[in-house]
């Protein structure tokens, strides 16, 4: 049996991670290939976390790079498709909703590769957002949809798909507990940006609905830049640009309670997690990795794809308006307690187990 797995975006390598470990064990032993389709390129955004996750290297390097959307999920179709006709595998494993989700499902389902979809059946309803193009479309060609939690299954039945559906965990939650006390004891982040344990806030905004609009980015830094509070910015690569475009970098830099940092990498950002007060973000990963480590999270989007951290109450949704924003670092605080609803940090073995009797 051989299965590929497609990755290209910082997410994906952190949910790939326990897969591959999962089917490198399985026996009989199953051949497996990693793809890396380039989507992200940095040295931060992409090979440290190979380095941190213990990923092999990839076997297949395809060096894509950014651009528009359909310039990204053409130039992966193209790539990919070669791949796929030159190995032949059984399998084809697609991990969470970025373009080069999409865009290998797209080219997997045309050479007739069957498609595992990791993170099936997760929705906003908001089909303005790419991601959600992605993951409606990547589902709907899928033939084994591996949902980490019941409401991604509920989504796939409401859908129509009920065949080849399997609930598993959230595969990032197995990534969080394999490496948080491994992180705790190798980052240095917090005495590097001279932090204390609880001390800080931590932030991050990358969605383009968020940085592509100067005014509702200007509202959100503004926030971060207004309160007491020490306030922590991994900045992504994109909304640098748009910090810098919109002429906002340099005063935020300055601004007293701010640390303005480069992106992080997998074992900083969990230290970093574990350690803030609240986590501001609009990124799905980092509202289920708050949930993981009890850090109640303030979600700078109207809707989210995780609405049980919300019904749970460690999740609040204030969009980009910065009066919501600024009352929620005030006052927002989490009511009773956690669920189970991610699973028990063996998705990536119950993905393994149903990949290898799938042939
Ligand atoms: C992508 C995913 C998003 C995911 C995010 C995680 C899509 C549609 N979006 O968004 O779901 O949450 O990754 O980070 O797939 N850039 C660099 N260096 C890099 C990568 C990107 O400078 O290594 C810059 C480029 O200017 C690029 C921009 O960031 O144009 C956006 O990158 P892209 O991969 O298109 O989307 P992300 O915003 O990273």
């Amino acid at each position: 049996m051989k299965l590929i797995s497609v990755v290209g975006a910082r997410p994906n390598f952190v949910k790939i991670a326990p897969i591959i470990r999962a089917i490198r064990q399985s026996s009989p032993p199953i051949r497996h290939l990693l793809v890396h389709t380039g989507q992200h390129y940095d040295y931060e955004m992409s090979q440290v976390f190979f380095e941190d996750l213990e990923l092999p290297e990839p076997d297949y390097h395809l060096g894509v790079g950014s651009g528009t959307h359909a310039e990204q999920t053409g130039r992966i179709m193209i790539e990919v498709e070669r791949v796929l006709l030159q190995e032949k595998p059984d399998v084809v494993i697609v991990v969470g909703d970025v373009n080069s989700t999409l865009a290998a499902a797209l080219a997997a389902v045309k050479v007739h590769v069957p498609i595992a979809h990791v993170e099936a059946g997760v929705r906003t309803y908001d089909m303005q957002v790419p991601e959600e193009v992605n993951r409606v479309l990547t589902d709907h060609v899928s033939s084994l949809l591996f949902a980490p939690t019941q409401t991604a299954v509920d989504n796939l039945v409401k859908e129509g798909i009920t065949k080849g559906v399997c609930l598993t965990g959230d595969t990032m939650l197995d990534s969080y507990m394999a490496f948080s006390a491994v992180a705790e004891q190798r980052s240095g982040i917090l005495s590097k940006l001279r932090l204390e344990r609880k001390g800080y806030l931590l932030a991050t905004v990358h969605r383009p609905r968020n940085t592509d609009d100067a005014a509702k980015l200007r509202d959100i830094v503004g926030s971060f830049a207004s309160v007491r509070e020490t306030v922590v910015f991994p900045v992504h690569p994109r909304t640098e640009k748009c910090l810098r475009q919109y002429a906002l970098y340099d005063e935020l830099k300055m601004a007293r309670n701010m640390r303005v940092v480069e992106p992080v990498n997998y074992l900083d950002s969990i230290v970093l997690t574990r350690n803030a007060v609240k986590i501001l973000t609009d990124s799905g990963g980092l509202q289920r990795e708050a949930y993981f480590a009890g850090v109640p999270c303030i979600t700078l989007d109207e809707t989210t794809a995780w609405m049980e951290t919300v019904d749970d109450g460690w999740n609040t949704l204030v969009s980009s308006n910065r009066e919501k924003i600024v009352d929620a670092i005030k006052r927002f605080e989490p009511l009773g307690r956690q669920r189970d609803v991610f699973g028990d940090g063996k998705a990536a073995e119950r993905i393994a187990g149903t990949l290898s009797n799938y042939v």
